[in-house]
């Protein structure tokens, strides 16, 4: 279905933003982010849990891969929350900006690297028994584990393997410290409560000595509405169903509620600003708008077919709505490929867009910027924080320059030392 622009900028902060400074100074393709934005969507989260009488047991761990930018990130520091990390790097790197909160939930990973976590002393939670019995035989006595509850593809322990957990955890003495489960991104709200009764059976039945259950992420957020209660999952009765569940089911005082919540947090807190190169590429085969962005910006790896909202601007960075005459168009980036698609699907555009204006792409604050490449050698976009409340609007990313694509390519090939000689 063709999906029409009936809001505009002035549903959301990104009405309050600068844009004409920013794309003057920076120019396009750019991401910009709101704090004030990701301060209020923390803010909900946290009141919600309080409404459900739940706020002291709740705790927040925020995965890093999904906006990897350590500054557009530090409102969740200032609110008290922590950061999920995957890999050393992204530990380390964030260490270096003050983040000092951690919980470490990776892919499948190498005896050494469970070594260095181990060496950290900090919440690993492990998706495989063979990463258990690692962590085991390294000396670890308090274990957390990642439970794949629908038995997706994704590394977690499957729910048949969870009595060979026992077994293993029992005879080296250890415990169960915290149990991931993780069911799956963009559910509905019937789903994430249907796992929640997943994870208590999973605690009561196999791990009651767990002293936190991690609910990972997944929250869903609806990327076709335009107003923020509608877009956002909704804690309220989520909380509350929680609470309700832990009551009933005699959950001990001393567990606490982990979540990780990345898309609900983050998609709203940004937009991305694309010029316009040309006007609308109209033939027998399709009807496209040329923009200097890519598909590569935002290549959407875990949920390919949503649906940002878009606005278009002229060039003094007015609204235009695309009126009675709208005609369908797809939003092509700068590359030869084919498929260099920036969305999925067709958009209502003006037909008399012309080259200069600009196209805004909502709700891309996860996701996206930290997911793109120098895919055939087009270098990635700035990125700029615009905090209202402190009224600072900063460059947090350079462009990439045009040259990065080959920043490591040798400048002369490097012999390896193999025993082959010329
Ligand atoms: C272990 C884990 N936690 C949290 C998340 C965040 O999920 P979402 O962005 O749907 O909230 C992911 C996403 O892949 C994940 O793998």
């Amino acid at each position: 279905m063709l999906h029409s622009n009936t809001q505009g900028l002035h549903a959301s902060w990104a009405g309050k933003v600068p844009i004409a400074d920013i794309v003057r100074q920076v120019g396009t393709p750019v991401f910009i982010y709101s704090a004030d934005a990701l301060r209020y969507n923390v803010t909900g989260v946290k009141r919600a849990a309080n409404d459900a009488g739940l706020g002291h047991r709740v705790r927040l761990y925020v995965p890093f891969f999904p906006n990897s930018n350590p500054h557009v990130l530090q409102p969740l520091r200032d609110e008290g929350l922590g950061l999920l990390v995957q890999i050393p790097a992204e530990y380390e790197y964030t260490s270096g900006f003050g983040y000092d909160d951690f919980i470490v939930s990776p892919g499948h990973i190498s005896d050494e690297e469970i070594g260095y976590w181990a060496n950290t002393g900090l919440p690993m939670f492990l998706g495989s028994l063979g990463e258990v019995n690692a962590a085991l035989e390294a000396g670890s006595r308090q274990v957390c584990a990642r439970i794949d509850s629908l038995n997706s593809g994704k590394p977690g322990i499957k729910r048949d393997e969870l009595i060979e957990l026992r077994k293993l955890l029992d005879e080296y003495g250890a415990t169960m410290s915290s149990l991931e489960v993780y069911c799956g991104s963009g559910n509905s709200q019937e789903e994430m409560v249907a796992a929640m009764d997943t994870m208590l059976s999973i605690h009561l039945g196999h791990f009651p000595e767990a002293t936190s259950l991690n609910f990972a992420g997944g929250h869903g957020f609806v990327y076709e509405e335009w107003q923020t209660e509608d877009k956002h999952f909704a804690w309220e009765p989520y909380f509350s169903a929680l609470a309700q569940r832990v009551a009933a089911h005699g959950v001990s005082d001393g567990v606490e509620f982990w979540f990780e919540p990345a898309r609900d947090l983050l998609a709203d807190v940004g937009m991305l600003v694309l010029g316009v190169k040309r006007k609308i590429v109209s033939n027998a085969v399709h009807n496209l708008i040329p923009t200097d962005g890519t598909r590569m910006l935002m290549p959407s790896a875990q949920l390919r077919d949503r649906h940002h909202n878009l606005v278009f601007l002229d060039a003094n960075f007015k609204e235009i709505q695309p009126g009675p005459d709208a005609m369908p168009v797809s939003i092509r980036g700068r590359t030869i490929l084919r498929n260099d698609y920036l969305l999925p699907r067709e958009y209502a555009a003006p037909p008399d867009l012309a080259a200069g204006s600009y196209l805004v792409v909502l709700d891309v604050g996860a996701y996206c910027a930290t997911q793109h490449m120098e895919f055939l050698n087009v270098p990635p976009a700035a990125e700029v924080l615009f905090d209202g409340e402190r009224r600072t609007v900063q460059v947090v990313t350079e462009r990439g320059a045009d040259f990065d694509k080959w920043r490591n390519v040798c400048p002369c090939p490097r012999p390896l030392d193999t025993g082959l000689s010329a």
